[in-house]
């Protein structure tokens, strides 16, 4: 049951704790915790986040941390987007109750020695593309659960290879924490939210419609088999790469949705057709969910 009275409404300003002190004294007594981990910068898919933890779960936790362990080097860790009051703003909006918003030196105050091995599914599409990228999310993500200690977590699918990542070792390493997925959230145009979209210009972003036409034109071919659905949406893509500006594309793979291991020609079942390319500087991300 809601108690009006211990729990903020839509508006009420959250409580901002910046150390795991003020965290564990702000949860002492809480019960039924659902934590939404970001890097702020928040938009409208993490408000889909929120409100299906603020369903779900009694008590709704914010953090917002860039983490520094998940970016490589020449990625822009230096330029991703910082505005803590906004994200406040937005958790105020959205009835969460706590947002966790450490420094760098709090969350890593000595070197990190001890990481989360992703495993092979970590080295695949994102992973081949971004080395250690999600050695990084599953520390970060796992320091989260043991400070939050969440009885629920919530991940957007658009990262769809981290929240499998982070399910695996949820199963794997036998964490007490449920993992909901939210949908991924997409603008009228069919682009899929994302903190990185605010560094397109217009004409970027008009490019970068590419992604979703090319994952709507590969689930369109599901009843044609593997094959149908990569060479759908491949046409697109090679399209897109003499557009102006180009769509730079990294990978389109069709895979396993519980290994992210390219499906075979004859794959039948559940299937994620993921893309990744570079519009101008900015690389995006998206997927789509199949059944051939
Ligand atoms: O998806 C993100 O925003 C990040 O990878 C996460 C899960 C907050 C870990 O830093």
């Amino acid at each position: 049951m809601t108690d009006s009275t211990t729990r903020p409404s839509a508006g009420d300003e959250p409580l901002i704790v910046r150390t795991p002190d003020e965290l564990r004294r702000a949860l002492e007594g809480r019960a039924d915790v659902g934590l939404v981990p970001t890097m702020g910068a928040l938009h409208g898919g993490h408000r889909t986040l929120m409100r299906l933890a603020r369903e779900k779960a009694e008590t709704v936790v914010v953090s917002v941390f860039v983490n520094p362990l998940q970016f490589g080097p020449n990625e822009d860790l230096d330029r991703y987007p910082r505005d803590l009051p906004a994200d406040v703003q937005v958790c105020a909006e959205e009835g969460v109750d706590v947002v966790f918003a450490p420094e760098v030196e709090t969350m890593y105050p000595t070197e990190q020695m001890i990481t989360v091995d992703a495993g092979p599914m970590g080295e695949r599409l994102e992973g081949a593309s971004r080395p250690g990228h999600f050695t990084g999310v599953l520390t970060v993500v796992t320091k989260l659960f043991q400070l939050v200690r969440p009885d629920l977590a919530v991940f957007g699918e658009k990262d769809a290879q981290q929240i499998a990542l982070v399910r695996r070792m949820v199963l794997d390493l036998n964490l007490p924490v449920r993992i909901v997925g939210a949908p991924t959230l997409r603008d009228a145009d069919g682009l899929a939210s994302s903190s990185r979209n605010i560094y397109l210009d217009q004409a970027q972003r008009g490019s970068a419609l590419a992604l979703s036409r090319a994952l709507r034109a590969g689930a369109d071919a599901a009843d044609d088999g593997a094959d149908a659905v990569r060479e759908a949406a491949r046409g697109v893509l090679d399209e897109a790469a003499e557009a102006t500006p180009p769509v730079e594309l990294d990978y389109l793979a069709l895979v396993d949705p519980a290994t992210f291991e390219e499906a075979s020609p004859h794959h039948r079942g559940a299937a994620v057709l993921a893309v990744a390319a570079r519009v101008g500087a900015t690389r995006l991300i998206d997927n789509v969910s199949v059944t051939l």
